[in-house]
């Protein structure tokens, strides 16, 4: 078994890449993405907080978890200043099928279903990544305060892709993580590519 605190798991890059013309066609969406990207960082602290309850190791891999949980509630606050200041609800909103299909693929036996599902969460902070590198590129100039908040995210989720990629490499053997990678990335693939376009940072790429 691999230290999660020492391990520096780096996964392939994802296997579909956004289309273009994706983050341009938002940009009249603005307002919309900002209530999702509320509701995407108060999923994503209780995701880490689940991970605390459940993921094995020491002092290491609890307090990485916990500065990870703590920090998606950090975005999340940020994102209400940000709605408020705009003057804008922070509403609920009909999210995108995206992490429940994803979890579709999952294994239902251990070890392999908590593995999994580190994987999909490092998967999802890949795509996060991806999607929010995009939206900061196409803001740049038109909104910068809003590029400035989607640069700043992303260098969180970089970090985040890689804690959860730690993790899931100290429950699985390297051959297996990566066979299992691999699966669930293509998943990912098909079910992102199934979904329509939406003003949701997890809907379909192509307008
Ligand atoms: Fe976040
Ligand atoms: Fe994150």
């Amino acid at each position: 078994m691999t230290s999660a605190e020492s391990a520096t798991a780096a996964l392939p890059p994802l296997p579909y890449a956004t289309p273009p013309q994706w983050a341009p066609a938002l940009l009249e969406h603005t307002a919309t993405l900002l209530v999702d990207q509320g509701h995407l960082e108060k999923k994503a602290a209780a995701g880490a907080l689940s991970f605390l309850f459940r993921v094995p190791g020491g002092n290491e891999v609890q307090r990485s978890l916990s500065a990870l949980a703590r920090e998606e509630l950090v975005h999340f606050e940020r994102t209400l200043r940000l709605l408020a200041a705009r003057g804008i609800g922070f509403e609920p909103l009909q999210p995108s099928r995206y992490a429940e299909r994803l979890k579709t693929a999952i294994s239902r036996t251990m070890p392999h279903r908590l593995a999994d599902e580190l994987l999909v969460a490092a998967i999802i902070e890949a795509r996060s990544h991806e999607r929010m590198a995009l939206l900061a590129r196409a803001l740049r100039g038109r909104d910068d305060e809003l590029a400035t908040f989607y640069d700043d995210l992303c260098e969180a989720e970089a970090r985040h892709e890689s804690l959860y990629a730690a993790l899931a490499a100290s429950l699985l053997p390297a051959d297996d993580l990566t066979a299992r990678f691999d699966v669930l990335s293509r998943h990912e693939q098909a079910v992102l590519t199934a979904l329509p376009f939406a003003p949701r940072l997890h809907a379909g790429g192509s307008p």
